[in-house]
């Protein structure tokens, strides 16, 4: 008799084991090796504590802010109701899901971002205050998770390039780098010794300084949703969700490209470059078709999804080692 082993890629998606249950599988295993088990892992259960209400939100004044045109998609925006339920937010859950109630224990006020490194002069400043210092706008957006689930949405927020300039980095800054907040009160999974805390990703400096790098404080004409990586958190489009890191509170300015926290959790695969391909399969997955929020159905994923007539010159040119795809 002849059975055929599916592979991988063949599985539906609802049967193939998900990444981050399977880098949480391998995370733990890596901590288990490095020391004792501590019995961390209660920092993944919903949470179900009562916290007191946030007060009034300064910055909703700015909400919603005018959509610019020259940025929308040919595909309909997911309802709010969809992208707002299903989120990767591993401090508050390894696992994508539901996690608006394990959020909440997220503080966004006050909140302070520092511009470190290759400056002219480091500075701390308060959200509020950037928020004067910038220029909101909404744009649509697509946004395709390396899982393969894909949304299209609203961000509100400004232009990266702004918030470079106002750093004045010296000419001798190659890279930048962004560091999520490393709370373990306000984010018990930080309490999982075997994750590389804190979340930390980065742009080339002619990366974030494209027109299309974006940092994000808002959604669907609203300041931005605890879930979602408030108060801001980056949208770089043409690559795989997992580069959008959420809730920043460093921009490190550095000659050192940074080793990020999925390369360091599961290297081989997962890079720096991370930009979207359809024809460049994950090792465990396809990459050829996405799975709008809200629906059932799959769609084609499109190169540098969909974004390849605005950024493949950014790697024209580049080395064949660079594994530009993952
Ligand atoms: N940022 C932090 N700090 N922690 C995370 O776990 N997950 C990333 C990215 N940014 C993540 C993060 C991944 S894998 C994706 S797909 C997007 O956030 C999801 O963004 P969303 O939940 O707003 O849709």
């Amino acid at each position: 008799m002849l059975i055929k082993i599916p592979r991988g890629w063949e599985l539906p998606e609802s049967a193939a084991t998900p990444h981050s249950v399977f880098l949480n599988r391998r995370a733990l295993i890596k901590g288990l090796a490095a020391g004792p088990f501590v019995a961390a892992a209660s920092g993944a259960l919903p949470f179900a504590g009562a916290l007191a209400a946030d007060p009034p939100d300064p910055s909703a004044k700015f909400y919603p802010a005018k959509r610019n045109d020259a940025y929308k998609v040919d595909r309909d925006i997911t309802s709010e109701v969809s992208a707002s339920s299903w989120n990767n937010f591993y401090e508050y859950l390894p696992a994508a899901g539901n996690i608006t109630s394990q959020a909440q224990q997220l503080k966004v006020r006050p909140w302070e971002v520092k511009i470190t490194g290759m400056v002219e002069k480091p500075f701390t400043l308060g959200f509020d205050d950037l928020l004067t210092k910038v220029q909101l706008e909404e744009r649509v957006y697509r946004h395709r998770c390396v899982e393969t689930w894909s949304m299209i949405v609203p961000w509100t927020g400004f232009p990266l390039k702004q918030l470079v300039d106002l750093a004045k980095p010296l000419g001798s800054a190659k890279y930048l780098k962004m560091v999520t907040f490393n709370d373990k009160d306000m984010a018990p999974v930080q309490r999982q010794f075997w994750w590389p805390w804190p979340y930390t990703e980065g742009l080339t400096m002619a990366e974030a300084t494209h027109d299309l790098a974006f940092i994000a404080t808002g959604i669907y004409g609203q300041p931005m949703p605890k879930q979602h990586g408030a108060p801001l958190r980056l949208a770089v489009p043409w690559k795989y969700g997992f580069k959008a890191v959420k809730s920043i509170v460093e921009f490190n300015f550095t000659d050192q490209r940074p080793v990020t926290f999925w390369e360091t959790t599961g290297p081989r695969e997962y890079g720096f470059w991370a930009n979207v391909n359809p024809a460049v399969r994950h090792p465990r997955w396809s990459q050829e078709d996405e799975r709008p929020l809200g629906s059932n159905k799959r769609v084609p994923t499109l190169l540098y999804n969909g974004y390849a007539e605005q950024v493949a010159s950014l790697y024209a040119g580049m080395p064949a080692s660079e594994k530009l795809f993952m």
